[in-house]
């Protein structure tokens, strides 16, 4: 039987999105792909806190725990019922797979109960599409920078939902060495914020590291080198005076210059004249400033995504989902949750 409120034939028109694919338990009601009518995140940063970094166990616990308050409060705050719902959407991958079993188990439920359509979202395809709900979103084709915990990528985004990676990291996430940075100095977690914070206050010429692949030629990134840097820093000054805000501005100093002429070069290659930020380090002030400034500079225009935007929420995965619903993909109830995708970046389990 078909939802009576099956929106006049549009399943993009109020999509419930579901996300739970790290440390957020996220649950948004989107209309039309481009307006967030709610928001709700439920973070487990103080539940991993005590260790440093995410326990992929204790993550898919507290998912359970609240991923249906949080799917309730989502709806509750954009003022609809279940019956309104035009169509589900739910990251599929990448991501930690129990942590991603508890979201798509949820919204599989709830589209089989319901009897309403249902796409898979690719986390990374959300983080673009988050910019689409800003009240002025950048216009296709832009060049996107998406820097996160878990990711560090170039695209060239022909439209939302039509994107091509021109490069990425080889080894760690920008978002992961800032966490294992600020973990090395026992800063606290998690330590991207943590060290914009302090870097702020510090010199950023007092201590020089490296520039990994800064002039390699190619739009990929490594972090793991510089990591090991300030890891090789830190031994060679046991007992020395040094600041820590100085170490911290160093750092995020190597981390922001190569991000910054990374991404203006790809959009010189490409021709491209508008940029735009996305994921958890886009947050950053340094990033935001120095690609502000890059771009001013090569006369390129730049779209800076407000914070909650940047990091992990499920309206984002609704943005990315009405998209796909409307281009008529569906997601199979046997379709399993993916760690990683596969190359091309193509989920599995649609039709
Ligand atoms: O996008 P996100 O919320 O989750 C992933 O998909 O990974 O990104 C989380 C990452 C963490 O590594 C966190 O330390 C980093 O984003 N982050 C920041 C800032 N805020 C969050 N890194 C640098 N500066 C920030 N202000
Ligand atoms: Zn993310």
């Amino acid at each position: 039987m078909a939802n009576a409120l099956n929106n006049d034939g549009d399943p993009g028109r109020l999509v419930l999105g579901v996300e739970s694919s790290c440390d957020e338990t996220a649950a948004a009601v989107v209309e039309d792909g481009r307006r967030a009518l709610s928001s709700v995140v439920a973070s487990q940063v103080r539940d991993h806190a005590p260790f440093g970094g995410v326990v992929p166990e204790l993550a898919s616990r507290r998912h359970l725990e609240a991923v249906a308050p949080v799917i309730r409060a989502a709806l509750a705050g954009a003022g609809v019922t279940l019956g309104q719902i035009s169509g589900l959407a739910v990251t599929q991958g990448p991501g930690l797979i129990g942590s991603l079993l508890v979201g798509l188990s949820a919204a599989k439920a709830l589209a089989w109960a319901r009897d309403l359509p249902i796409v898979g979202v690719s986390h990374l395809e959300g983080h673009i599409a988050a910019l689409r709900l800003m009240d002025d979103p950048p216009a296709p084709p832009f060049a996107a920078l998406l820097v996160s915990g878990g990711h560090t990528s170039i695209y060239h985004v022909h439209d939302f939902g039509q994107m091509e990676e021109l490069g990425q990291t080889v080894d760690d996430a920008a978002g992961e060495a800032y966490d294992k940075v600020a973990k090395l100095y026992g800063l606290g977690y998690p330590g991207g914020v943590i060290i914009d914070r302090l870097a702020a206050g510090g010199d950023p010429t007092a201590i020089q590291l490296p520039r990994p692949r800064l002039r390699d030629g190619t739009l990929d990134f490594s972090f793991s080198g510089l990591k090991s840097a300030v890891v090789r820093f830190r031994q060679e000054h046991i007992g020395q005076n040094y600041r820590i805000e100085d170490l911290c501005a160093g750092f995020q100093e190597a981390v922001v210059e190569v991000l910054t002429s990374k991404t203006i070069a790809a959009a010189k290659q490409r021709g491209l004249t508008r940029l735009a930020l996305a994921g958890g380090v886009a947050a950053n002030q340094r990033l935001r400033q120095a690609m502000a400034q890059a771009a001013a500079a090569a006369g390129m225009e730049l779209t800076a995504p407000p914070v909650a935007l940047c990091t992990d929420n499920a309206a984002m995965i609704a943005a990315a989902g009405a998209i796909r619903l409307r281009a008529g993909l569906r997601l199979a109830l046997e379709a399993d949750a993916v760690s990683r995708l596969p190359r091309g970046g193509r989920l599995p389990g649609e039709a």
